[in-house]
């Protein structure tokens, strides 16, 4: 199989490819990416080597450029992470999320379509249902009430994509997973940036009250599903993916306190983030029935592993808190 990944230099993309590399499987694997802020090929030293990997410098959102690397690679599989993904971002500026995460994916369907692509994988967020109250979980049919620039961008991509199928009868599918934790995660996201400021004894900024409610999966499991819903998901569906493990975002704060050796002096309450959503919740009932995946590593052990890794790979964060990103800092939290 020629398998075509975009945003694989990212943190869900990046595990994933490390994964589809890490056995001997007969595979050529294309990793389109632009390397955004958010992309780095650090995440992908481990494959750099392999024959079976080629890296393609590519923008979504060009479509010539796209055009040229379905033309050479001439994928039968694609796997579409590449994304804005972050929805403080999204919220301080919203124009990226808008044309990589909609035109981007737009461009991506197009190019598979001109070229009869055999099967494509949109990956998408939990994030497009809304803040959903108990005690209600999301199926797949749950409306789409999307808050943020971001998820709005992914639930308007989500049905761009599914209309490929009704459409075009194109072989699509949607994932939508619950909040992703693990290493190489970028240290703007709730768990990674946790971790790097206790590392450093640096306050731990906790948005609001801090009791909204995500459910966390990490991302070993969510590229095991990825890959199940590939290879046996139906045509024109969407996939639910979930941790099962629903936790206050404090809760998760206080483990990583716990697990770095600080006390909670080092938490901050700031002000909320506008129109955060209060809780995330789903269901994964119907990707466990169709493909039989579960997730296998428990919250703890999972969180147990992420310290360890940011622990060990001080330099790693050290590379990717470049200037660009003291200046996010400063933007997102200085003024709350
Ligand atoms: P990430 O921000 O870590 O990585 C995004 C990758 O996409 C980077 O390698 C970046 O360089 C690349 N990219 C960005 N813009 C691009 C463009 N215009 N052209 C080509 N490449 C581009 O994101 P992530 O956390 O790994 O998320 C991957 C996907 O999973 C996204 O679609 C996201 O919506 C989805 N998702 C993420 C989570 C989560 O908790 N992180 C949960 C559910 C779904
Ligand atoms: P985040 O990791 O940005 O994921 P998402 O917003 O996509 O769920 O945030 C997870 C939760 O943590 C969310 O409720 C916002 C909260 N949060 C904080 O309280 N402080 C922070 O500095 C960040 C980044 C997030």
């Amino acid at each position: 199989m020629k398998l075509l990944v975009t945003g694989g230099a990212g943190f869900i993309g990046s595990a994933f490819v490390r994964m589809a590399l890490s056995g001997t499987e007969d595979l050529a694997l294309g990793n389109l990416d632009v390397l955004s802020y958010a992309g780095n090929l650090e995440n992908l030293v481990s494959v750099s080597d392999d024959t079976r990997y080629r890296f393609f410098k590519t923008d979504v959102a060009d479509a010539a450029g796209v055009e040229a690397v379905f033309a050479e690679f001439q994928p039968d599989a694609v796997v579409h992470f590449a994304a804005e993904s972050h929805v403080d971002r999204s919220i301080h500026s919203p124009e990226p999320v808008i044309r990589t995460n909609l035109n981007g994916t737009f461009t991506m369907l197009e190019a598979a379509r001109r070229h009869k692509t055999a099967r494509f994988l949109h990956v998408s967020t939990d994030e497009v249902y809304g803040s959903i109250d108990e005690p209600h979980d999301a199926d797949e049919e749950y409306p789409l009430r999307a808050s943020s620039p971001y998820s709005a961008s992914k639930a308007g991509s989500d049905l761009l994509a599914l209309s490929y199928y009704t459409t075009y009868k194109m072989n699509v599918s949607v994932t939508r997973a619950s909040n992703n934790y693990g290493p190489f995660q970028f240290p703007e996201k709730l768990i990674p940036l946790m971790i790097a400021n206790a590392l450093e004894g640096k306050q731990l900024p906790v948005y609001g009250d801090g009791m909204q409610i995500r459910d966390w999966l990490y991302v070993d499991d969510h590229c095991r599903a990825i890959r199940a819903v590939l290879d046996k998901g139906r045509a024109g569906q969407v996939y639910n993916i979930g941790g099962s493990r629903a936790l206050p975002n404090i809760e998760v704060v206080q483990r990583i306190l716990a697990a770095t050796g600080h006390d909670e002096t080092l938490i901050k309450y700031v002000a909320d983030r506008p129109g955060h959503d209060r809780r995330y919740a789903i269901t994964s009932e119907k990707v466990e029935r169709e493909t039989g995946w579960k997730p296998q590593v428990e919250f703890e052990a999972g969180l147990a592993e992420t310290v360890r890794w940011y622990k060990e790979n001080a330099a790693w964060i050290a590379n990717v808190r470049s200037g660009a990103y003291r200046d996010f800092y400063e933007k997102n939290y200085g003024a709350r």
